[in-house]
């Protein structure tokens, strides 16, 4: 049997470039869908797949993120006297269990790879997950989200998992991408993997989406790994140099992935996540049909 999937990596290093100027003094992952962080949003997904330790590979500038998991008691207590129960309640229902988080930082951007990296001492010996917060799902006809599906083929075949989704051909050299070995439906052994492949030579249009579960032998790969693309260290590298030795299955998502890491993913997030409220979804169909005409 598997090893449990007890923690989880949620890289938040990265400078949101694509971002700026909102990003400058507020990290991206801070930045709100709807009326919590996106990353808020993200943890929210790990819990509900059984994730019970949080691991944050933070940078510099991202001291917001730590604030947001622990307790704020000045407010805690002002909502409370104020008789706001309703909002006290919500707040404490998103608080991790004491002792449920740490954080450790990436000194310096040096990519996914090395972000992940970072983790190493407190993921320690055992398989885990990893989430990137910018990729931002929404459950489909499974009802679950993305890395329960995720989990759920980790119990089924083990090693290692990637959540895969189709793009269009001709998008393919923006991604890492997988190649496809036996097909089980849902899920699938991986052949392959390349990242950012040149336009019309790549084996698939499945990309890496953003959810994984990874064996801790990953850490070893990527102490070696040498700089890839964008002169980053990337982690499909580290997953291209471990499938010579493991396994690695695919899980085609079913649900919505939007990449709020790009405005304009992270607009039509807003919008999808405000539609799916029956608080908000009314009144903002109405606003949007005065907008468009
Ligand atoms: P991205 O490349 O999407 O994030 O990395 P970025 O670098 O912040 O964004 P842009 O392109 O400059 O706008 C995916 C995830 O990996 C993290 C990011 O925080 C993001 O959540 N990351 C990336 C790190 O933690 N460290 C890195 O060195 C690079």
């Amino acid at each position: 049997m598997s090893k449990p999937v007890r923690k989880a990596v949620l890289p938040v290093a990265g400078l949101g470039t694509r971002f700026l100027p909102a990003t400058k003094a507020v990290p991206k992952e801070m930045l709100t869908i709807v009326d919590r962080p996106a990353l808020q949003h993200v943890v929210e997904e790990a819990r509900e797949a059984g994730i019970e330790h949080f691991v944050f590979v933070t940078g510099r500038n991202k001291a917001a993120i730590e604030d947001h998991f622990d307790m704020t008691y000045e407010l805690e207590d002002t909502l409370r006297k104020r008789g706001k129960q309703k909002e006290l309640d919500s707040l404490l229902a998103d608080l991790p269990a004491a002792g449920a988080t740490s954080f450790t930082r990436q000194q310096a951007p040096l990519g996914l790879g090395h972000a992940i990296w970072c983790a190493r001492e407190i993921v320690g010996d055992e398989p885990f997950a990893v989430l990137l917060p910018d990729m931002i799902t929404m459950a489909g006809g499974r009802k679950s989200r993305c890395l329960a599906q995720c989990l759920d083929a980790y119990a089924r075949h083990g090693g290692n998992i990637i959540a895969v989704e189709e793009v269009r051909p001709e998008e393919t050299h923006q991604y890492g991408i997988v190649a496809l070995g036996e097909d089980y439906g849902h899920s699938f052994e991986i052949s392959g993997m390349v990242e950012k492949p040149k336009p019309g030579t790549a084996p698939s249009n499945l990309i890496i989406s953003g959810r994984y579960v990874l064996q801790p032998e990953i850490f070893a790969v990527l102490e070696k790994i040498e700089k890839g693309a964008g002169g980053e260290i990337q982690l499909t590298d580290g997953m291209i140099a471990l499938s010579k030795a493991q396994k690695f299955f695919g899980v085609r998502f079913d649900g919505r992935t939007y990449d709020t890491g790009s405005k304009l993913g992270f607009l039509v997030a807003n919008l999808a996540f405000a539609m799916a409220r029956e608080d908000l979804a009314p009144a903002l169909q109405a606003e949007i049909r005065k907008l468009v005409g």
